[in-house]
């Protein structure tokens, strides 16, 4: 009796898993279980009320193994389908991320907080920038990359034929079923030389209880029991001839069985061998779905939080309360108050015309000296220079008699100011 054949679904058991690990990076990163993907169930599970009708090598069963070119096919639509979701899942992700970090940045750098504290709060937000940004691109791979190559191996790998459906399973199933014809005839009249012989059987127990019952019987003429004996030899005779035809044509498949094993295990093996490939096909496109969602293994990731985590390291209380200290309190520099002389204001001193000061020649500094201004001054002529209190700048050229010197402010700016407006520094 031939053994049911289990052909496991190696496809499904990959799908299975590739769900079972998306969905143990959802549960990582806390997103809602509800949009986790489209689970491919495994195959329906028939009841194994009779396993023999249901092997391989009984007739029409060839077409499981037919169908799974249709199934993976539609296994694809379902893959790249799921591959969107979950790349939609990600850009969404990397939105709210990209929200709630501007929106509290902003909110953050309003606070009148200071110090490496601060600093450590604000590394959150440009670590999350990172982040939202790392999982655009996941989102951005899942589709262009992954997606779109199992859509281009989909369309070059299942080939249909007009009106026919997909060519493998169209040419498969053309030779199970030429493979298996002669074999399936010989079953049938097989059955039915089985069905014949135990009719026959049937008959002839039927007649030996009545030739029994008129042995028993002392009433019945003799005549009527010989015809009752012939009857049951009649049915013997038949009996023996149907299990001849029955041995005869069991012997037919028998004898035919090992060429119609052959010939299916050889188509059978054909199509092993497509559906190898594409299981290995989809094995590799699920390690590079693995690839760019395993984040955990990211160098990009693991930098922003080993940066983050050495912010949050340097945050220091001692640093942080000396600033303010400095400051805010006590450490502040004071002027405390001391004579002050009266300055005359420089403003109404006139420069000599350009024309006069150009005769003149005054030590030019090389490099220049620093200088900090001490008030806000405004130039009155286009050579002159504009600063406020506290600004820094050269000085180019030493004071001349009227008290003026040349100077170049930070933004390059060259031209004349108040020498006593200034302080030098050093
Ligand atoms: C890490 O993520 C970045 C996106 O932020 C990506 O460009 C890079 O290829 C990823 N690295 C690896 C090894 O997957
Ligand atoms: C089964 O289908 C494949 C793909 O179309 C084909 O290469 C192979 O020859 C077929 N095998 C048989 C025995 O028809």
């Amino acid at each position: 009796m031939p053994v049911k054949a289990v052909f496991p679904c190696l496809l499904c058991m990959l799908i299975t898993s590739l769900a079972t690990a998306l969905h143990h990076i959802n549960s990582y990163f806390l997103l809602s279980d509800t949009d986790t993907f489209l689970i491919m169930t495994s195959l329906p599970k028939e009841p194994p009320e009779d396993a023999n009708k249901q092997s391989f090598w009984m007739p029409g069963n060839y077409v499981h193994t037919v169908h799974r070119t249709d199934q993976c096919f539609q296994a694809c639509n379902d893959i790249v389908a799921c591959l969107r979701e979950r790349a939609k899942v990600e850009k969404q992700y990397a939105q709210q991320l990209s929200q709630w970090s501007s929106k509290w940045k902003s909110i953050v750098d309003s606070r009148p907080l200071y110090g490496s504290l601060m600093k450590a709060w604000q590394c959150f937000f440009t670590s999350t920038e990172r982040l939202s940004e790392l999982h655009s691109s996941i989102s951005q791979s899942l589709i262009t990359e992954d997606g779109e190559r199992v859509k281009t191996w989909q369309k070059e790998t299942f080939p249909k034929k007009i009106f026919c459906g997909f060519k493998e399973s169209y040419d498969n199933k053309t030779s199970f079923s030429r493979a298996q014809k002669p074999w399936s005839k010989k079953l049938l009249k097989l059955e039915k030389a089985q069905a014949a012989y135990h009719k026959s059987c049937q008959k002839e127990q039927a007649a030996l209880d009545k030739e029994k019952q008129a042995n028993d019987n002392s009433e019945i003429s003799p005549e009527k029991k010989q015809k009752i004996v012939e009857a049951r030899e009649k049915a013997t005779e038949e009996k023996v001839k149907a299990k001849e035809r029955y041995e005869s044509m069991l012997e037919d498949v028998t004898s035919y069985t090992p060429r119609y094993m052959e010939e299916m295990e050889a188509i059978f093996e054909q199509s092993q061998e497509e559906e190898r490939k594409r299981i290995s096909f989809l094995k590799q496109a699920f390690l590079s779905i693995h690839r760019h969602l395993d984040i955990t293994n990211n160098e990009s990731v693991k930098a922003v939080y080993s940066e983050l985590h050495n912010t949050l390291m340097s945050i220091s209380e001692q640093e942080d309360v000396k600033w303010w200290k400095n400051h805010h309190g006590p450490g502040m520099p004071t002027d405390w108050p001391k004579l002050e002389e009266w300055v005359p204001p420089v403003k109404k001193l006139k420069r000599k015309k350009k024309h006069q000061r150009g005769k003149e020649s005054r030590p030019v500094m090389i490099g220049g000296v620093k200088v900090r201004a001490l008030y806000d001054y405004t130039g009155e002529e286009g050579d002159e220079l504009s600063f406020k209190a506290g600004e820094v700048f050269l000085k180019v050229e030493e004071e001349d008699d009227q008290g003026w010197c040349r100077g170049v402010l930070n933004g390059g700016k060259e031209g004349f100011y108040p020498a006593n407006y200034v302080e030098v520094i050093e």
